[in-house]
Parts: structure tokens; C-alpha cells; sequence
């Protein structure tokens, strides 16, 4: 029998144990003679700290960690499950997917799992998936997971963008429901746009060939971002029959708090229902929606019941959101 909706029955989220300030990261800059300092990182972005994750921690370590979580809050054991899906730019390997190795490390196997790859909209690009592929059928309960290790791929020599990234990973437990749960999601992509934000380097001839840090034009990206993230909020609440006064809570991709304010105040929503871990996360990529809803349930602000709107902005150039109700 086919779900009519999909629900999310459990969040988790697991941040790597090294927690690196703003001072500690201009003093590990300064040893290279590049100058940032805690004032500018906090007065252009909102990020006061991120995580790096150990030398030894792939992004499948984080995933794993982050889906336990989920697996205990939703109830259920990774037997259950029979779709995986991890959301990543830094994946383990070329390949196999992370998907794949995670479901290793959970002890299970033959159900599909699959990496998605969308940047800093992955979550959001794989919630609508797994929501697609519960209503069609052929899942009852998926495991979202966005993980990333982008401390790997950031040039420390370059300071526009390495003190703007951290490690994480967020989780989900979305389950097959007669009552919603995903009210509706839109996603979009613009390919025009790849060159503004890539890490363009890849694997040839037993070598990495081109350059394989990230790269960003900050201030492209940040005009995109606010226009698209506005165009997203606006046309999934439109498709669900709902309004900006529905919306409890909102979840944007934690890149710039600027940004995030930006859209809360073009949908006329209270600061306080802006879900911001930025400051302490920085900007996770594919895994900051998933972890920002995971500290928002934990902390205990985001209720049963409560309408969310998750967005997601990023590489591609993509973006996206999901409207539920929790
Ligand atoms: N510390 C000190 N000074 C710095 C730093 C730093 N870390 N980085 C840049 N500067 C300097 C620049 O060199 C420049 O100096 P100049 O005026 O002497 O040339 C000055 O600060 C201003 O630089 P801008 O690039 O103009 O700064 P801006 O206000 O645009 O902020 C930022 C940069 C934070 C990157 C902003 O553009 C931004 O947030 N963009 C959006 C990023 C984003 O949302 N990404 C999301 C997607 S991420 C993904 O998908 C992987």
C-alpha cells in the first residue's frame, strides 16, 4: 500500500569534538602570515566557532553518528530501514557512496543507498527525494543524512573562504504517515552559475588534476542567495495552500547570518522563529539544515506539530525548500 504523506519521526545530529574559535583560527592563520580576526568573521557572517573533524574521521563516521541519533529519537533500528540517502560534497571515496559504506557501518544491508550530491542544498535536494520515493511506494523508512568533512577541501592560504566552513553532520528518520509530514518541497537548479562557487580539482592518470579547494565569488553567491531563497519560500508555501502566518519556525542553510535574517524579514517572521546554529556550526553545508533542526528539536524549540520550512542554497548554482508540518 502507498504512504499518502511521509513524516519525520526522529533527528539527529553529531558535530566532530575539535571546536575551533574565531581566535583560534586566526592564530592558526597568522603562523602563515594571513590576517583575519574574530571582529570581521562575527560582523560578516555571524560565525563565532565550527568543528573540524579528526584526521582520522571520514565523512561516513560523522553520517553514522548523526543517524544513530536519529535511528534512538525516531525509535526504530537501522533494521528498519529501507532507504538510505547521505546528502555530500566530501564524500569518503570517489566511490563507492557514503550511502553505501554507512549502511556498512550500521550493520545492514540490501536496501538501496545512494549519495546525492547538490552542495549546501543536499539535504534539502534529499528529503524531496525520499519524500517522492515514500509517497511512490517504493520506501517506508529512509535514513537523510547530509555529513561533510569540508575542512578537507578548504585552502587555509585563502581566507574569503576557509574561515566560513565546518564539519557535521545531520540525520533524519522519514517515515511512511496517512497524516502529513511534507506538505510540499520545491527544488531548482541554474548550471549557468557553476563557475561562482566549485572545487573544480578531480582524479586523472592516477593524480588530482586542477585545483581542488573550494573556490567562491562571496558576493555572487550572496546575491543569488537572497533572491532564489525568497522565490523558494514563496512558491513551496504557495503549493501547500499556506501562508507566511502558518510557518512556526525557519530553517535556511547556515551560510551567513545576513542572509538568513534577509529572508526571515521578506517573510515578515519574527527573529526568534529563525533557527541560527551559524554561530556555533559555521556554515556545514549539506549537513547545516538537518543539524540546525536537530539542535532546534533538542533544544527543545521546534514542538510536535509545529510548521517548519527548511531551505537550502549552494554549488550548482542549486537551491530548494521543504514545508512540513513536524
Ligand atoms: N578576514 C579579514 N578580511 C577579509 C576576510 C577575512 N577572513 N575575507 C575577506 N576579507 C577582506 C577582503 O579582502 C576585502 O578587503 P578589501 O576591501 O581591502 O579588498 C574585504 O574584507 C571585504 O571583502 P568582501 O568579499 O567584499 O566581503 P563581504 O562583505 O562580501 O563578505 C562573505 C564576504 C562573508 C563571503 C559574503 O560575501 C558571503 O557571505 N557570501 C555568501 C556566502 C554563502 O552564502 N555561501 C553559501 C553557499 S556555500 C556552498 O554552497 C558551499
Amino acid at each position: 500500500m502507498t504512504a499518502r504523506f511521509s513524516r519525520i519521526a526522529g533527528t539527529g545530529g553529531y558535530l566532530p569534538a575539535e571546536r575551533v574559535t574565531n581566535d583560534d583560527l586566526a592564530a592558526r592563520l597568522a603562523r602563515d602570515g594571513i590576517e583575519t580576526s574574530n571582529a570581521w568573521i562575527v560582523e560578516r557572517t555571524g560565525i563565532q566557532a565550527r568543528h573540524f573533524a579528526a584526521p582520522d574521521q571520514a565523512c561516513s563516521d560523522l553520517a553514522v553518528e548523526a543517524a544513530r541519533a536519529a535511528l534512538d529519537a525516531a525509535g526504530r533500528r537501522a533494521a528498519d530501514v529501507d532507504l538510505i540517502i547521505v546528502a555530500t560534497s566530501t564524500p569518503d571515496m570517489v566511490f563507492p557512496s557514503t550511502a553505501c559504506i554507512v549502511q556498512r557501518k550500521l550493520g545492514v544491508a540490501g536496501c538501496p543507498a545512494f549519495d546525492l550530491q547538490a552542495v549546501c542544498s543536499g539535504f534539502v535536494y534529499a528529503l524531496g527525494v525520499a519524500d517522492a520515493m515514500i509517497r511512490g511506494g517504493s520506501a517506508r523508512c529512509a535514513l537523510v543524512i547530509g555529513s561533510e568533512v569540508f575542512s578537507r577541501i578548504l585552502d587555509f592560504r585563502d581566507r574569503t573562504t576557509c574561515v566560513l566552513f565546518g564539519d557535521g553532520a545531520g540525520a533524519v528518520v522519514l517515515e511512511a504517515s496517512d497524516t502529513p509530514g511534507i506538505l510540499a518541497t520545491e527544488l531548482h537548479a541554474d548550471g549557468r552559475h557553476v563557475d561562482i562557487l566549485c572545487t573544480p580539482g578531480t582524479v586523472a592518470g592516477g593524480q588530482v588534476v586542477g585545483d581542488p579547494f573550494l573556490k567562491m565569488d562571496g558576493q555572487a553567491v550572496f546575491k543569488l542567495a537572497v533572491g532564489v531563497l525568497e522565490d523558494a519560500a514563496r512558491a513551496v508555501l504557495a503549493r501547500a495552500g499556506r501562508t507566511e502566518a502558518d510557518l512556526d519556525w525557519l530553517i535556511p542553510h547556515q551560510a551567513n547570518i545576513r542572509i538568513m535574517q534577509s529572508t526571515a524579514r521578506r517573510l515578515k517572521l519574527p527573529p526568534e522563529r529563525l533557527v541560527v546554529t551559524v554561530d556555533q556550526h559555521g556554515n556545514t553545508s549539506a549537513a547545516s539544515v538537518p543539524l540546525a533542526f536537530d539542535s532546534a528539536v533538542r533544544a527543545g524549540q521546534i514542538a510536535r506539530g509545529d510548521t517548519v520550512m527548511l531551505e537550502g542554497v549552494g554549488g550548482g548554482f542549486t537551491w530548494g525548500a521543504v514545508l512540513l508540518d513536524y
